[in-house]
């Protein structure tokens, strides 16, 4: 399926080409799942809990912002204002990506790694103090339990974070401008995607500078079984 931007002129061809629900998602929750919920809260609570179970908790609006950037466009001149070397992420350093992310579970890390994933890691004075991963075969959103194919020349960077401590630095648009761009573009692909929260501001700020603009909004409605997803293009 393919759009076209009116503001950009720019082809979208990849999006709602596979969405997949994950059934292990609370919002992408089966009706027999669902039933079997509703039959619990119903047994245990009674009609009253029920109700507000349905009415009040159930309910799910959830979007996000895809942004993008074109690999032909110039890679913005970065100035960030603490030393960090940069570096691709190696199996055997996944302890180390630990101390990083100490919620992050290390088996899910291998086999991201291992499946292909990418993770770009800025280390200062020998520590790790940002990452950013990207992949080329699909782009999981959590946040709205959606898989998304890409095309073959596009990559998808996710769960970018950058240490408390080490925030506005620009770090985050140092290494996409410097490594992440010219990584993927020396590698033959056409164009980055990644999808945030609208609220996350210094996301966007961060992603800006290093060349993305926002392009679409991906989101779903959510009432019960009932569940209905959009995306349009802004
Ligand atoms: C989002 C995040 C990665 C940004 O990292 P960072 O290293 O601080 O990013 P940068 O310094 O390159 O850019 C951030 C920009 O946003 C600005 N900014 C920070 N908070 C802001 C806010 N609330 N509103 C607007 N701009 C904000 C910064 O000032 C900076 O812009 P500037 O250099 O023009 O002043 C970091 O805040 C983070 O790890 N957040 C938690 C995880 C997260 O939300 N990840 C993103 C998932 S898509």
């Amino acid at each position: 399926m393919s759009y076209v931007c009116a503001r950009t002129g720019l082809k979208h061809h990849i999006f709602l080409q596979e969405w997949v629900t994950d059934g292990s998602s609370p919002i992408g929750m089966n009706l027999w799942e669902w039933l079997r919920r509703v039959a619990r809260v119903f047994q245990e609570e009674g009609i009253r809990r029920l109700l507000i179970t349905i009415v009040w908790r159930q309910p799910v609006y959830r979007r996000v912002v895809l942004m993008q950037r074109t690999l032909d466009q110039p890679v913005p001149d970065p100035s960030v204002r603490v030393p960090v070397v940069v570096d691709l992420l190696k199996e055997t350093e996944v302890d180390e990506y630990i101390n990083f992310r100490p919620n992050a579970n290390p088996s899910e890390i291998r086999s991201l790694l291992t499946r292909g994933d990418r993770c770009f890691v800025a280390r200062h004075e020998g520590q790790v103090v940002h990452a950013c991963w990207a992949t080329t075969s699909y782009a999981w959103i959590d946040y709205l339990a959606r898989r998304i194919q890409l095309a073959p020349d596009e990559a998808y960077t996710y769960d970018i974070f950058t240490l408390p401590a080490f925030r506005g630095q620009n770090i985050v648009s140092t290494v996409m401008s410097v490594h992440v761009i010219p990584y993927f573009r020396g590698a033959g692909f056409r164009r980055m995607i990644t999808s945030v929260l609208p609220e996350n501001k210094a996301s966007i700020r961060g992603l800006r500078k290093a060349g993305y603009q926002p392009f679409g909004v991906m989101g779903c409605v959510k009432l019960g079984p009932w569940r209905r997803d959009f995306f349009r293009l802004i």
